[in-house]
Formats: C-alpha cells, structure tokens, sequence
C-alpha cells in the first residue's frame, strides 16, 4: 500500500478526482440533452442528486476507517473535497425541490416541512450539512480550535442518519436501498464508537498520549 499512499499524497491526483466526483452531474447534464430524464424529469433529477448526496456522506464517513484499515493515511487529503461535493449534491437536490417542485413558494416548502416527515428530516439533514460546509477552511479551524472543529464536525453523522431515515420515510413499499445505507451508516457509527472508545482507554493508561487533531491536510 505504501506506493498508493505515495500516488494519492500527489497533488495532481485530485483533478482526477474532482472529475470523478462531478461525474454524476455531467450524467444528469447529458440525459437531459439526450432526452433520457424519463416521463418525469423532476423526479429523475430529485432522485439522482438526492442519491448522489447520501452516496457522498457515506463515502466521507468511510475515509477515516478505510485510511486506517488499508494503511493508507495520504486518504484524508480527500476527505474535504468528499464532504463538499456531498453538500453540492445536496445544494442541488434542494434546489430542485425548491425551484422545479415548488417554484419558490416558500410557504408551501415550510408547509411541507412542517406535515411531511420525510421532508422535516431531509430538511434537517441538509441544514446540519451548512455549518460543516462554512467551517471547513482551514481559517475555521484556526477559529475555532482543533476539539471544538471535530465537535461540530460529529454533526455529519447526524446529517447522515437523517438522511437515512428521509429515505427510508419516503420508499412506498422497498425499503433495500435505504436498508443498505442504514447498514453502512451504522457499521461506520460503531467503527467511531469503537474508535473513541480505544483512544479513551489508551489515553486513560497514558496521559501523555493526545488525540489526532486536524490540520490544513485534513480539513
Ligand atoms: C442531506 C440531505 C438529503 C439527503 C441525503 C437526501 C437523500 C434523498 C434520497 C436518497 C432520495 C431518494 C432517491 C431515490 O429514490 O433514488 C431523496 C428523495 C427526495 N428528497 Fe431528499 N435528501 C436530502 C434532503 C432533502 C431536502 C432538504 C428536501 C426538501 C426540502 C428533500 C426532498 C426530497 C424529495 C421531494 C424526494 C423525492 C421523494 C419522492 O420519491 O417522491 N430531500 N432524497
């Protein structure tokens, strides 16, 4: 693994991986000029950027454990880019709600936030993502300071369960797809507990020993 965490501590690697992760946009894009949105091409639109939104928080979740369990530390260089393309995705599957599903009737959107549950937690879900996204500068976490940053950060995990339960409100009768995100959310939510839990013993059998804190990589 060492000479993939060599080829991933390059810097030119993250083009590649912006490219991919705008991937599923340039596919929307090209449907949409190619006539294969479906009969309706809102809800094709909802679908996919609601999709690609969990698909991205789930992915960040996993960069911590998959650094960890492949012996690859050079992963955390993407975890920034990760997280903000999940909140992009999620800017965009607002705003088609917003703009193609209510035409900016805000008193309709808070009607349905207020009576459909899926929408208050999907809501929710996409409110917990703004603070993540302001504060994901390394000025931020100079303001705010290494514990308090990872404190607030936590918050992505809220946001993914949320989106979770959205998801699993809003399936009619199928209930696999959010199933298996409810799966990964928790495997990744027991990997945090487990890893706090052996950090606070190791930190309980030597002081000195300090929490990894994130930095200007990390971000
Ligand atoms: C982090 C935030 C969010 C995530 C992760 C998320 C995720 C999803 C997912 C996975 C779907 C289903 C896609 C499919 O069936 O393939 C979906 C559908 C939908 N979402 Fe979201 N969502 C979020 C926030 C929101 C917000 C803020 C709203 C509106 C206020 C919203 C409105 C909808 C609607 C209207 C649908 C389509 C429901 C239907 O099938 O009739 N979502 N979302």
């Amino acid at each position: 693994m060492n000479g993939l965490n060599k080829f991933l501590s390059q810097r030119w690697v993250k083009a590649p991986v912006w490219l991919l992760c705008l991937t599923p946009l340039g596919l929307l894009g090209w449907n949409a000029l190619h006539d294969g949105l479906g009969a309706n091409p809102i809800e094709f639109i909802t679908h996919a950027t609601g999709d690609w939104t969990l698909r991205f928080l789930v992915i960040t979740l996993a960069v911590t454990p998959l650094r960890q369990l492949l012996g690859l530390p050079a992963l955390i260089r993407y975890r920034r880019l990760l997280g903000l393309f999940a909140f992009f995705y999620g800017v965009l599957h607002f705003t088609t709600y917003i703009w193609l599903d209510k035409f900016f009737d805000l008193a309709e959107m808070w009607k349905d936030v207020a009576i459909r549950r899926y929408i208050t937690v999907g809501f929710a879900a996409f409110v917990l993502m703004i603070p993540l996204a302001v504060t994901s500068t390394v000025g931020w976490i100079r303001r705010l300071g290494g514990r308090r940053w990872q404190l607030l950060h936590r918050a992505i995990y809220v946001s993914a369960i949320c989106g979770v339960v959205h998801y699993w409100w809003l399936v009619k009768s199928d209930v696999r797809q959010p199933l298996l995100y409810a799966f990964l959310v928790g495997i990744l939510l027991l990997w945090r507990a487990g890893a706090w839990l052996v950090d606070r013993h190791s930190r309980g059998n030597a002081p000195g020993v300090r929490r990894e804190m994130p930095t200007a990589e990390s971000a």
